[in-house]
């Protein structure tokens, strides 16, 4: 890949590029739709990525070509400006909260690449946001700190691009860690890595179904779980205990108090998880998986007809411990946990099936959990 972009980027701009920078896509293991709501998540950055070529420019021009979508781009990082090219937004946002946030951008030239699907769930924005900031803060002398670029990307996405979304995303493709996950409790931003079990492997499931996060349903849950914490007088639903919830449930409105469920009993499973994952207790971690869709499906109500097939495919294999939808839901993919060796044949078997129950074609993609955002190489 990283021969590729230099390729690309000496027929672009006639020139050889001075360093090319790539930032992962994730997987949610467990932990969804908690993270707006100060709890604890489980993502892997995995191992597909966006890479962008970098040559530097003098003043503060940024010309960009996106490969994937064959099209140009550029601004000026002193005169910004919307537009309704959508990747270049997210190279915008991030220049934009940068300067915001006060450190001194160097202009560039660069092409952008990538291998991860686009709206599949798979954070491909995140990582085109991360891997911006990354060329961003390189070419412009700026220290790399992973939580700072994080925050900024994820404010980059919520004020520049509209999506009102939390910080996981951004947060593993930053901060990512090579054969783990990482149980990231996103009240305190403290991250612990998580090794995957021993002989096991994740697998995303993708529908090849598609829908945008801009969509106003993950907005209105959001909204939803706020109110169900004003119900219970706290800042976020992180702050009701179990206990409490089930004593005043009866008494909440059912919509809220299902969103309520989700995101409380959610946040126990994250902590289980990442303990199972501790002892390497491959049979546990898909159980709580499998509990976890189940959830998203009947309380949080964010699955589809697509991704509850899949999900069932998945778990009709021997050698599958585990399988849930990943992400914001209503489209994309999903993640199953499966006995290493049978990889091949679990494939198989769930395209065959997948397509039987939708008349769909699934992508299977078997990932292994790579580091965050990196200059990965130079000239
Ligand atoms: C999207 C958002 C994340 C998170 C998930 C749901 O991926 O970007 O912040 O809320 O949905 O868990």
């Amino acid at each position: 890949m990283v021969a590729e972009i230099i390729e690309k980027h000496e027929k672009a701009f006639g020139e050889s590029p001075a360093f090319v920078v790539r930032a992962p896509g994730r997987v949610n293991i467990i932990g969804e739709h908690t993270d707006y709501n100060d709890g604890f998540v489980l993502p892997m950055a995995i191992d597909r990525f966006v890479w962008i070529s970098v040559s530097p420019l003098d003043g503060s021009m940024v010309r960009l070509y996106s490969s994937d979508f064959d099209s140009w781009g550029s601004f000026d990082f002193n005169a910004l400006e919307k537009g309704n090219v959508r990747w270049l937004e997210y190279v915008k946002g991030v220049a934009h909260v940068f300067m915001e946030a006060g450190y001194g951008l160097r202009g560039w030239q660069g092409v952008i690449s990538g291998n991860i699907p686009v709206g599949a769930g798979l954070s491909s924005s995140a990582a085109l946001e991360l891997a911006a900031a990354r060329a961003f803060a390189y070419v412009s002398g700026v220290p790399w700190d992973p939580m700072e670029a994080a925050r900024l990307c994820q404010q980059a996405e919520n004020r520049w691009v509209g999506v009102n979304c939390g910080i996981m995303d951004q947060l593993i493709s930053a901060a990512g860690v090579e054969r783990h996950a990482l149980l990231i409790d996103t009240r305190s931003l403290e991250f612990t890595p998580a090794p995957l079990p021993e002989g096991s492997s994740i697998v995303v499931l993708d529908t090849s179904t598609r829908r945008g996060l801009a969509g106003s349903e993950y907005n209105l849950r959001r909204a939803q779980c706020e109110a169900a914490a004003e119900f219970f007088g706290v800042k976020s639903l992180r702050d009701v205990e179990l206990d409490r919830f089930l004593a005043l449930q009866s008494e909440m409105d059912e919509v809220l108090m299902k969103r309520a469920r989700h995101v409380i009993t959610e946040n126990e499973r994250v902590l289980r998880a990442a303990e199972a994952m501790r002892k390497g207790d491959k049979a546990e971690l898909g159980r709580l998986m499998n509990e976890s869709h189940r959830s998203l499906r009947e309380d949080f109500q964010v699955s589809s007809r697509e991704l509850d097939a899949i999900v069932e495919c998945a778990r009709q294999e021997l050698l599958c411990f585990g399988a849930r939808m990943t992400g914001a839901g209503f489209g994309g993919c999903a993640v199953a946990l499966v006995e290493e060796s049978s990889v091949a044949g679990f494939a198989e078997n769930v395209s065959r099936c997948y397509t039987q129950a939708t008349g769909l074609k699934a992508g299977i993609y078997p990932c292994r959990a790579s580091g965050g955002a990196s200059v990965v190489w130079q000239a």
